[in-house]
Order: structure tokens, then sequence, then C-alpha cells
């Protein structure tokens, strides 16, 4: 990641430093608008008496804490059918063909239709409420489908990903007894399958990319079930059954981090506790809390919760998300042909982003100039309680 990580900060630096010029000119000539808020920027919580040293947001109700935004928002099932509701079917996850020049978008409804779909299949092949499905996959599409599927049928997700160290996978599926896993493509089924005798529980897998025959000869030998994600949702077509929502308390994932000492660990996390995690930072917000107008950029593991939380944050009110191409060096691409408002980001891409922007404007001293008198001006501004988006004023109360 961190050669990757190099080439796209160096290609947002080039467009930063052009832009510099024009901003710095903009941002001396219009007026400023003015706001307050009724706290101390450098304090902005307050410690609980009582507790121990919990704090709370000055923005935050004290009593009751909240759990939930919309009364039929509490499960993450319920977020996507909010969804649904509330953006009048608008379009819900997209994907780029690779080279294409546009995103394409699977609408709500239809993500509703195809997940139930595909958690019909899994019930069919003798998964119940209360299973694990482990995701393999970089962030696409059949990711979410998946996901919806399980907790349309209260089962439960693991996401299972590389940098958890190699093999990790062994010792998620076995300690989460996962019997079937969706992987996005044939590198990542054999490698499951080469190792299926260490674990016992996997019975099925379904792939996202066309099997191979070879594939499938090596899936029949070892006594896996392997099927692709079309099958599966044909499978589940053509045997419907209800849905079994999840109820609050219901466990919605586990999800494995790299602990810094010893094996991984799985923290299982209910669909109450996330509605509640993703409620309260979009009640911290505010007015700039994303709604169905907006458009994310997906592009974290979703194995991070940070990543998955922003997804349903979008779900619950009716926005959309668009994939990477799955291609780090050529995110670029997609910020310009998805033009995404909401951008999960986190500090180590933020801190290339700003050495690579510095590397650039070092190299000349008109660029190095325009750009610290940018960044003192977005400083000033900033301490005047004044934030600014895409160059156009926005007051953040
Ligand atoms: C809670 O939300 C924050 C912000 O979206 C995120 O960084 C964090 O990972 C979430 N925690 C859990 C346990 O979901």
């Amino acid at each position: 990641m961190d050669s990757s990580l190099q080439y796209i900060c160096g290609s947002i630096a080039a467009a930063v430093t052009g832009a510099v010029a024009t901003a710095a000119f903009y941002i001396a000539t219009r007026p400023p608008p003015k706001i307050k808020r009724n706290f101390d920027l450098n304090s902005q919580s307050e410690e609980l008496s009582g507790l121990d040293h919990v704090r709370i947001s000055h923005l935050t109700p004290k009593a009751p804490h909240v759990s939930y935004l919309f009364e039929d928002a509490q499960t993450l099932h319920e977020c996507m059918v909010r969804g649904a509701r509330v953006s009048g079917n608008g379009p819900c996850l997209g994907w780029r063909e690779k080279g294409s020049d546009e995103y394409q978008w699977v609408h709500y409804k239809e993500v509703l239709e195809r997940a139930k779909n595909f958690g019909a299949g899994l019930l069919h092949k003798k998964l119940k409420s209360g299973s694990f499905v482990g995701i393999y996959s970089l962030n696409n599409v059949e990711c979410v489908l998946t996901e919806y599927a399980c907790y349309g049928r209260s089962m439960s997700i693991v996401p299972i990903y590389d940098t958890l160290g190699p093999k990790a996978f062994t010792l998620v599926v076995n300690e989460a007894e996962i019997s079937a896993v969706i992987c996005d493509n044939e590198e990542k089924t054999l490698a499951l399958i080469n190792d299926k005798n260490e674990m016992p529980t996997l019975k099925l897998i379904v792939q996202v990319a066309p099997i191979s025959a070879s594939a499938k000869e090596k899936a029949k030998h070892f006594d896996v079930d392997l099927m692709s994600f079309k099958e599966m949702e044909e499978l589940g077509r053509a045997h419907p059954q209800n849905l079994n929502p999840p109820k609050p308390e219901t466990l919605a994932t586990v999800c494995y981090t790299s602990g810094t000492t010893g094996s991984p660990k799985g923290v299982m996390l209910t669909h109450k506790s996330i509605v509640a995690n993703v409620s309260a930072v979009m009640l911290q917000l505010g007015e700039t809390a994303p709604g169905s107008s907006d458009t994310m950029l997906s592009f974290l593991p979703l194995a991070h919760m940070f990543e998955r939380c922003c997804q349903v944050g979008l779900f619950m009110t009716g926005g959309k998300t668009g994939f990477y191409q799955g291609d780090i060096r050529k995110l670029n691409e997609d910020f310009r042909t998805l033009r995404p408002t909401v951008i999960p980001c986190v500090p180590r891409l933020l801190n290339r982003m700003f050495d690579k922007i510095q590397e650039e404007a070092n190299s000349n001293k008109l660029k190095k100039m325009l750009l610290s008198m940018a960044i003192e001006s977005k400083k000033a501004e900033l301490e005047r309680y004044i934030g600014l988006n895409n160059l156009e004023l926005q007051a953040v109360k």
C-alpha cells in the first residue's frame, strides 16, 4: 500500500498546488462569514461527574444518550430499507467497469431484492439465522449485497483480510466457525481450498469472478461447494423465503483486529451498537452530516469499522456509495469520475498527501509562497470558526 499511496498523493499534490493560486485570490476577495459557537473549540467536551473520566460532547444532549436517530432505522437492515424510502429508490451502490468513464448504479430496491435472493440462497444451502458468513474481498457491490443478505436473515458477517497476517483466515474461520465465505477472485478461493483440511467448518465458497474448470475440480476434490455469486442469487430466487430481520440486539458482525500482541482478536458488534455509533456521529456532524444528495467514495477496506460506519450513515439517509476500481493507484480517476462529496480517510493517507504537496511546492519558489499563503489564510479562518467546502462558503454552526 505504501508505494501506491506515494502515487496517488503525487498526482493529488500536483492538482492541489495548481489550484492554490485561484484559491488564494478567492480567499482574499470574498466577504468573511460570521459563525458562532457557544463553547470553546479548544475544549469541545466536558467531563461527566461521578464517572471515571467519561467525557461528553457539548453538542450531545446529556440524557438520554443517543442510540438511534430514526425510529425506523434501529438495525442495519432497517437503515437500508429507510434509505430506499427516503431516496425514492435512488441509486445506492455504484461500480466502474475497468476503463469505463462512468459509474453504473444499483438502486436501493434492487439492492434489497438481490440481498433477499442471496439470503434465500444461503438458507437453501443450510445456513440459518445465527450463522457466520465470511467476506474475503476488496470493496465491491457484492460485498454489500452479502452483508445485507445476511442481516436480513439474522446472520452475522465476518470480514477476512490479508493484512491480519499470513493464513490468518484459518484462525478466523475456525474461531467464528464460518461455514460460507464470499471471495472476490479465484486466488482467494484457491487459498482457502488449499487449507480446507485445517478448516473443518468451511463448506461453501461463493466467488464473484468467473470460476475456472480447474477451480471447480479442486473444490470437488476437497469437498467444498463452490458457486458463483450469480448462481447463489438465482438459487434464492428459485427458493424464496420470508425475511427474518435482526433485532437491535442481534449480532451484526465480528470484526477482527490485527492486535499488536498475539493473534487477531474478534470484536462482537450488535446492530444496536453500530447504529448508536453512526447516529451519534451524524448528530455531531449536524448540518454537514451526509444525506440523500451525497456520494461517498469507498476504498478503505470494509474490514475497517470506520468505513462500514460511513456507509451505514449514507444508507440510512439515502445517499449513494461508489466503489473504487480496486486499484489504489487509479484512485485519482475514481475521484474524477465519481465526484464524491464524502471520502472516508485515515490520518496516514492525509499525512502522505500533505508531505507530497509540500514536496511538490518546494520545487518552485512561487508555488511554495502561494501554498504557505493558502495554508496561513486557512488556519486564520479556522481560528475564526470559518469552515469552507469546495471553495464555497459553508457555515458550520
Ligand atoms: C464508531 O464510529 C467511528 C466514526 O465513524 C469509527 O471510527 C469507529 O470505528 C466506530 N466504532 C465501531 C466499534 O464501530
